[in-house]
């Protein structure tokens, strides 16, 4: 089993961040990625990959939705660490409509990892780190940024969402409703990202066709091809705003 699972997955080894191409993009090849037959995944673990699955899209698209409104300011005691290193004093961000204090926090601290591992908004998540994957996706100002490629300190004053801030259970933001009707995720880790940049590009410039959203969305890959799916979900989307 082992042997035929390094096989099957072995033309996916050079897929690192640098050169991975996102399958959004019309010219490109989509990643042959098989699926595991239920009888594969089911074995010695007692649950089925379906069922496992399920459970990680359900969560994607409603990621790290616990309710916010009781959310507590965080105010950190700075650590060792940062106090030598110079940490920036007192920095409150705006997120998702609630202000956040943080102490002596770090200026070499990224808006994705301060949301993640201090705000621990953790539906923002970690893909590459680098800028090429979409995952960190969230929106400031209404605008998309790859929340990885920002500093924390730079966002003071700026109206920052996440994919807590977009809907919750019961009351689910369109787009997130669509993922969910149009199955537009497998393992849901981009599904976050995605549906930010669904989202945002909802007030954007771009032309009618799927060729548009393919264009649009082109940068968040999603490494498992559910491509076709996210496409038909923002396309229900926009045919309804
Ligand atoms: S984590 Fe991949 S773009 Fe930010
Ligand atoms: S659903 Fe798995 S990476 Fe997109």
């Amino acid at each position: 089993m082992a042997d035929n699972i390094d096989t099957r997955f072995s033309h996916l080894r050079s897929h690192t961040p640098q050169n991975t191409k996102n399958n959004f993009a019309p010219d490109q090849q989509s990643v042959d990625l098989e699926p595991l037959t239920e009888s594969e995944s089911a074995g010695k673990r007692g649950f089925s990959r379906r069922s496992f699955l399920s459970g990680l899209g359900a969560a994607g698209v409603l990621a790290g939705a616990a309710p916010l409104a009781n959310a507590a300011p965080v105010l950190e005691p700075a650590s060792q660490e940062q106090a030598e290193t110079g940490g920036t004093g007192n920095v409150t961000l705006r997120i998702n409509g609630k202000d956040f204090t943080l102490r002596n926090l770090d200026p070499r601290a990224t808006l994705l990892d301060t949301l993640r591992e201090r705000i621990h908004l953790t539906g923002t998540k970690k893909g590459c780190d680098h800028g090429q994957c979409g995952a960190c996706t969230v929106h400031v100002n209404g605008r998309r940024v790859n929340s990885c490629l920002s500093f924390s300190v730079m966002h003071e004053g700026d109206e920052i969402t996440t994919i807590e801030g977009v809907g919750q259970p019961g009351n689910l933001h369109a787009m997130q409703a669509a993922f969910v009707e149009h199955d537009g995720y497998q393992c849901g880790y981009c599904t976050s990202g995605q549906i930010m940049s669904a989202v945002a590009l909802l007030k954007e410039p771009i032309g009618p066709s799927d060729e548009d959203i393919k264009h649009a969305m082109a940068g968040n890959i999603c490494r498992c091809g559910a491509y076709t799916n996210i496409v038909a979900a923002v396309r229900q989307v926009r045919s309804r705003a």
